[in-house]
């Protein structure tokens, strides 16, 4: 949802701007921007449609922008079609204030037209040259500081924001304000450095601020000042940012899915040790009490995409294990919907961002009905993390590839750790059980690498759906869980159409879109579930269906079904869906190769929902 960075210090700005943006190019990529400045001279923009590299051949790689000190930005179009007139940096009709801006402003039609009648004239289609403008008319109006204009100017904005301003009587400074969009800032060396997540600054700094909602920055060179929406100054703490650097690169592989793919069992293992210490569940961090979980009378998970399909696979879970009601909702349904939620529900948000704002609006609804909240969250002080009464980190690592593998199939394992231990403070299960669950659990990153290191029979699978035109997924229970996932998985990055759906479902309706050599993907990880599905299938081979099966090891009978079949270890069935979701990420990433697609940037998309 746009990228934005700044820089100021000894250095030249835009190599240093242009190489943090290409650490968030994942958040948008339609077209891109830098504003430079050399000392207090002119304000210098450049700006390409297109993909970042696009700007920077036109900038010679930042070497043809002389100066110090510079904001850039990587875009996802909201306002206005993606174009060199609508991309970042935006300036007042002067130049005096130039500013780069992720998020938002849902009041811009009216904003614009107020300021037109006070002579402004707009050359954009975006809502971001309308806070340009804005923050350019308090500070002429007010003649104050550059933080007076802008607190000015939020007071009138609705919507979010991540806004980095330069001032034209202000060299040698960079302006940043923030609500509801990701912010952070960090200094290291005598220079300063903003971005909208920390992996656009890890190779420079690793102790970060988080700026609040409704507040300011100042950067200068090695120095940040913040302050609050009356224009005093606000002490900060930064905190240290513990994931290297080279997390946030390739590795070697060809794409970040597919580094990601691999780093599933490190992950899985890293976040099941953050909470399993000595055998036994340890949510002391998390900071969920027994009496807490004890009181809990029903659980409404609120998520969107794969997270949501993570708390799909969490209600069969946790009810079948704790026998607590749940109720799983999409984040832009519940927010909107005056939901009818008991006085001592909880209710679990999942996000790997911490940012998308159908989520975090969500929090707020839950929150500001008194009611006890829990975040299943990837990034370490998001605007998630950091409102939720308590939060369950994931550790994932950052995620680059815009299509989620390791944060999802983290996610799941922090909905396991809950239902077993929702399980046991509630009696729902023995001792024996708890035991057992947890061996299972720690034995999945092993089972997850031998499904990882057998992907070349998925790979020759795969090559061959390139030119499919629908696929469909099936399953029951978690089976259709999965389902979902694997589904959202392929149409995202390989751009065929595909639908999940409940394998008892097909008959009323979507059958008759089954044409001859439609594939269709059975999972069947569940024993019970098993022939049901089966059968399911075979209706569909009966109208011309293509099928392919994937079970566990010893349902080979499959195979006098299906054309083709996949198989993935034994695991107790509650925890099959981080067996199952492996060959499904693979099968997504080998046919979108197979395309020739963009697997990491897939069209139109962008990792991180800033917007509703
Ligand atoms: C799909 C995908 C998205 C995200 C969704 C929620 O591969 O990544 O569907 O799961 O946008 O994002 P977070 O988890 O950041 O709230």
């Amino acid at each position: 949802m746009c990228g934005i960075v700044g820089f100021i210090g000894k250095h030249q700005a835009a190599p240093i701007l242009l190489d943090s943006l290409s650490k968030l190019e994942y958040r948008g990529y339609d077209s891109a921007g830098l504003a430079v400045r050399n000392g207090d001279a002119d304000i210098e923009v450049v700006k390409a449609k297109g993909r970042l590299k696009v700007l920077a051949e036109k900038t010679n790689d930042g070497k043809a922008m002389q100066g110090t000190c510079g904001i850039g930005h990587t875009r996802w179009a909201t306002h206005g079609e993606p174009s060199e007139t609508n991309a970042h940096p935006h300036h007042s009709d002067d130049g005096n204030v130039v500013a780069v801006h992720n998020g938002i402003i849902e009041n811009y039609q009216e904003l614009r037209d107020k300021l037109a009648k006070k002579g402004y004239e707009f050359y954009s289609q975006t809502d971001t040259e309308v806070a340009v403008k804005l923050i350019d008319y308090y500070y002429k109006k007010y003649e104050g500081t550059p933080v007076d204009a802008i607190n000015h100017a939020m007071i009138r904005i609705r919507g979010s924001y991540a806004l980095a301003v330069m001032f034209k009587e202000y060299p040698e400074e960079i302006y940043v304000a923030r609500k509801d969009s990701p912010m952070i800032l960090a200094t290291a060396n005598g220079e300063s450095y903003v971005a909208s997540d920390v992996p656009a600054i890890l190779s420079y700094a690793r102790n970060v601020y988080y700026i609040g909602n409704l507040e300011i920055g100042r950067l200068r060179a090695g120095e940040i000042t913040f302050y609050n929406l009356d224009g005093d100054e606000i002490e900060k703490e930064p905190k240290e940012i513990k994931w290297d650097a080279q997390a946030a690169e390739k590795a070697g592989f060809e794409h970040f899915m597919m580094k990601e793919i691999h780093e599933q069992p490190k992950a899985i293992k890293d976040t099941l040790g953050s909470v399993v210490k000595d055998g036994k569940i340890d949510l002391s961090n998390v900071g969920l009490a027994k009496e807490d979980i004890e009181n809990i009378s029903q659980i409404h998970i609120v998520a969107c995409g794969s997270a949501w399909h993570v708390g799909m696979v969490a209600q069969y879970v946790i009810e079948d294990l704790a026998r607590i009601p749940v109720r799983v909702e999409l984040a832009s349904e519940f927010r909107y919907r005056n939901p009818i939620i008991d006085k001592d529900a909880l209710v679990i948000i999942i996000s790997q961002s911490g940012e998308t704002a159908d989520s975090l609006a969500a929090l707020r609804e839950a929150k500001s009905r008194g009611i006890k909240t829990l975040s299943i969250v990837n990034v370490v002080g998001s605007s998630i993390a950091r409102e939720a009464d308590n939060v369950f980190y994931t550790l994932a690592g950052p995620e680059i590839s815009v299509a989620t593998t390791k944060a999802y199939s983290t996610q799941l394992i922090a909905s396991y750790i809950l239902a077993i231990e929702f399980a046991m403070v509630r009696g729902q299960i023995n001792q024996e059980q708890y035991d057992g669950f947890l061996s299972e659990l720690s034995e999945l990153p092993d089972k997850i690498q031998k499904i990882i290191d057998d992907k070349e029979r998925l790979q020759w699978f795969a090559s061959k759906q390139a030119n499919a035109k629908d696929i469909f997924f099936v399953g029951r229970g978690i089976d259709y869980a999965i389902s979902l996932e694997g589904s959202l998985k392929l149409k995202e990055i390989s751009y065929i159409h595909s639908e999940a759906y409940a394998a008892g479902e097909l008959k009323h309706g979507t059958i008759s879109l089954i044409e001859d050599g439609t594939l269709v993907i059975g999972v069947l990880t569940q024993n019970g579930l098993y022939e049901k599905t089966i059968s399911n299938m075979v209706e569909c081979k009966s109208r011309g269906a293509y099928l392919m099966g994937l079970t566990t090891y010893g349902n080979y009978n499959i195979e006098d079904t299906v054309e083709f079949a996949t198989y993935i270890p034994k695991t107790d069935e509650h925890f099959a869906a981080s067996l199952a979701v492996i060959p499904l990420q693979l099968l997504a990433y080998y046919v979108s190769v197979a395309k020739g697609l963009d697997v990491d940037k897939p069209r139109n998309l962008a990792k991180s929902v800033t917007v509703e």
